[in-house]
């Protein structure tokens, strides 16, 4: 039934916030959004719509949406000199260590936006860091290829924006395809959010203490960065690639079962989902669709779809209830659109930069709040007098 959840006061949690944001049912596949099923925000919403949703808590009515839309479109100009910033990287950077550097870097250009005590000043910084985000990660792509920056066209969508910088040359005029367009706004939303998980948490830990929103976005890139986190639909297409044709998938789910072989398999297995990760559906979904469209194949696709169906017929994944997670189908339509393996992660970024922004709104704005101080069990030794070295 509709209505929100609620908790008796004599409930006791190790649970390390409260939040309103996103709520998973790891056993049941269920994500939800504010309350909104994912499926349904996948097949009916925008990428803008939700991060309205995600920073404001209702979905926006029609001139809201319209009146964000502009909000966020005057924001995705980069400051001028932040273009000479990538000229300090080497051509072969990977873009998550560009996008680091240059997230991190916007506190030095945008100051108005860094006073956390002052609510406007929040609600300017989290539109900026949304806006800015596709800009910065098309330009390192640009950079990365020696081609030049082009600047944002406030006439496109965010997600026709994004593609027109990325794969737009200033010789000629780029169009946007719709199926493209409507494809990737879709995975926009399937990574926007996702509870506490390690990225987020970071950004939470890091705003915790007062730090700027710019820095704390750039600690959250660095954590998705891990190939254990948002570096597995970078790591998934490699291993998909890897495997290269149905006859090798057996020897792959096998070193994937064996203990002393650390290798596991890329985009299966998650902390919290035990059953299919409702994103992965909607994922393979889409690709099926693009493919479609785009009247194109990949014999990837085919092994991915042919490992997924053999490991969830394995007794050690069922036992163990391992499924296909966001980040195994992602790379096989990132990759049909011609984003390279490398920026797949940057994407990730992009897309939980709503996400994060709204988690650290939720985390800030609340008045008992106090810096992050997580626990350990010492196991260390016990207390012991110090030797000099000429008696060692
Ligand atoms: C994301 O937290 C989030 O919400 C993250 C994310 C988001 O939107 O922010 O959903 C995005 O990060 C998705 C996950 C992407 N990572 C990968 O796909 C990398 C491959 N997957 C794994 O490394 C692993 O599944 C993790 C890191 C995702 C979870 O690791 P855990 O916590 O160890 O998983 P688990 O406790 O459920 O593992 C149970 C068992 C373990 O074996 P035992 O210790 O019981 O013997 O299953 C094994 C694991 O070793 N296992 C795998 C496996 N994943 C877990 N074995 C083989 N292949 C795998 N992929």
């Amino acid at each position: 039934q509709t209505g929100t959840f609620t908790y008796d006061p004599g409930f006791t949690s190790t649970a390390s916030c409260e939040s309103g944001l996103t709520y998973i049912d790891g056993d049941e596949g269920v994500l939800l959004h504010r309350g909104y099923p994912i499926g349904q925000l996948a097949e009916q919403s925008s990428f803008m719509e939700v991060a309205y949703l995600m920073l404001n808590g209702e979905l926006p009515g029609q001139d809201e949406l319209a009146k964000f839309n502009t909000t966020i479109t005057r924001h995705t100009m980069l400051h001028e000199q932040l273009a000479t910033f990538y000229r300090g990287f080497r051509r072969d950077a990977h873009p998550m260590a560009v996008m680091c550097g240059v997230a991190g870097a916007l506190s030095a250009f945008y100051h108005d936006s860094t006073d956390i005590t002052d609510p406007k000043q929040r609600m300017i910084a989290s539109h900026r860091l949304i806006a800015k985000m596709p800009t910065i990660a098309a330009m390192a792509y640009k950079y990365s290829v020696g081609q030049p920056f082009l600047y944002p066209d406030n006439r496109l969508s965010y997600t026709g924006n994004f593609l027109r910088m990325t794969f737009g040359v200033p010789a000629e005029e780029y169009v946007v395809n719709p199926v493209v367009e409507k494809a990737l706004d879709r995975i926009f939303i399937l990574h926007a959010d996702h509870e506490q998980n390690a990225s987020t948490s970071t950004v939470r830990l890091a705003g915790s203490s007062g730090a700027n929103p710019f820095a704390c976005i750039a600690a959250g890139i660095a954590c998705l960065w891990g190939p254990a986190h948002g570096g597995a639909n970078e790591a998934a297409l490699n291993m998909l690639h890897e495997i290269g044709r149905p006859e090798r998938i057996p020897e792959f789910i096998a070193r994937a079962k064996d203990k002393n072989d650390p290798f596991r398999l890329m985009g299966f297995g998650h902390r919290v989902y035990k059953n299919y990760d409702p994103r992965a559906t909607v994922m393979q979904k889409t690709v099926r669709e693009v493919f479609k469209e785009l009247n194109v194949s990949d014999p990837v696709f085919d092994v991915a779809l042919q490992l997924e169906e053999m490991a969830l017929k394995d007794d050690y994944f069922v036992e163990k209830k391992l499924f296909p997670n966001v980040d195994f189908y992602s790379g096989v339509i990132l990759s049909a659109i011609g984003f390279p393996t490398t920026m797949f992660t940057a994407l990730f970024a992009l897309a939980r930069t709503v996400g994060w922004v709204a988690q650290w709104n939720e985390m800030i704005s609340d008045p008992e709040q106090k810096i992050g101080r997580p626990r350990q069990l010492y196991t260390g030794p016990t207390q012991r007098d110090y030797v000099p070295v000429d008696k060692r």
